[in-house]
């Protein structure tokens, strides 16, 4: 399966900084066997778009959506709304999200089958807390977040079949990662848990792993069995940095 790699800027840059980001980042050396994607603010897609130009990488994606198309839902955005932005995913149920707004696996999942309905990607991200975690709850936590997806009808096959993001809660922005062989153990339950319930075409669905991913650690996690590409937050700001992180993530 070919690899990829998504960066979330998280809440930084608006739209003068995100094209002078998209901008510098079109002038770096990338491998050609590696999908690479940008998750952007929702009011710095339109720069976005427009400083990519005509160039096919990276892919654009927004961080969350809501999951109706258009309403009385002040504030909010759609995926019909993103679709205008020719998005080709989009972040849903990231652990921020959850711990700060509330997000629950309910609207996760529905997040994930409104996008789907509207041809974009869903990126769905689970993991446990550290307290789960030292509880020894990790795999119950995340099998019971991606239940939650599929029983809302989630579709494994077309141009909007999901990723899946194992992102430990306690590896986000600590420097504290997660070594290759803990999230291969969580990777491989993902698997399992996909193929059981869509049957073998299921293990095509890539996991991909976050949490304090950088350029010294990123070969190691896409060396690891189960581990399908991975999503970067704070070393992805820096264009150039995230070049280097993009070049160091498959041995040549
Ligand atoms: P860091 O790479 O800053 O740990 O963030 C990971 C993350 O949450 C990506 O979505």
């Amino acid at each position: 399966m070919r690899k990829t790699i998504i960066a979330n800027w998280k809440m930084h840059y608006g739209p003068v900084k995100a094209g002078a980001w998209i901008r510098a980042f079109r002038r770096e050396r990338l491998p050609k066997n590696i999908d690479i994607g940008v998750a952007v603010p929702f009011v710095s897609l339109a720069a976005a778009r427009s400083s990519l130009g005509r160039a096919g990488v990276p892919n654009l994606g927004a961080q969350d959506t809501f999951w109706a198309n258009e309403g009385a839902f002040t504030g909010e955005i759609g995926p019909a709304m993103l679709k205008e932005f020719a998005l080709s995913f989009c972040l849903v149920g990231h652990s921020e999200r959850r711990q700060y707004l509330g997000e629950t696996d309910e609207m996760v999942a529905k997040k994930a089958i409104a996008l789907q309905k509207s041809g974009i990607r869903p990126v769905i991200c689970v993991g446990e807390t550290e307290a789960q975690r030292k509880k020894g709850e990790t795999l119950k936590v995340v099998r019971a977040q991606l239940a939650a997806v599929i029983a809302e009808g989630l579709k494994i096959d077309g141009p909007a079949s999901p990723i899946i993001a194992y992102e430990p809660v306690w590896a986000i922005g600590t420097g504290k990662a997660c070594s290759g062989q803990e999230a291969m153990v969580v990777h491989e339950a993902i698997h399992d848990a996909l193929v059981k319930k869509f049957g073998k075409e299921a293990s095509e669905i890539p996991v991909i792993y976050g949490g304090s991913v950088d350029p010294r650690n990123v070969a190691e996690y896409l060396s690891t069995t189960h581990i399908d590409g991975v999503l970067i937050g704070s070393a992805s700001l820096d264009p150039r940095a995230f070049g280097v992180l993009c070049r160091a993530a498959l041995p040549a």
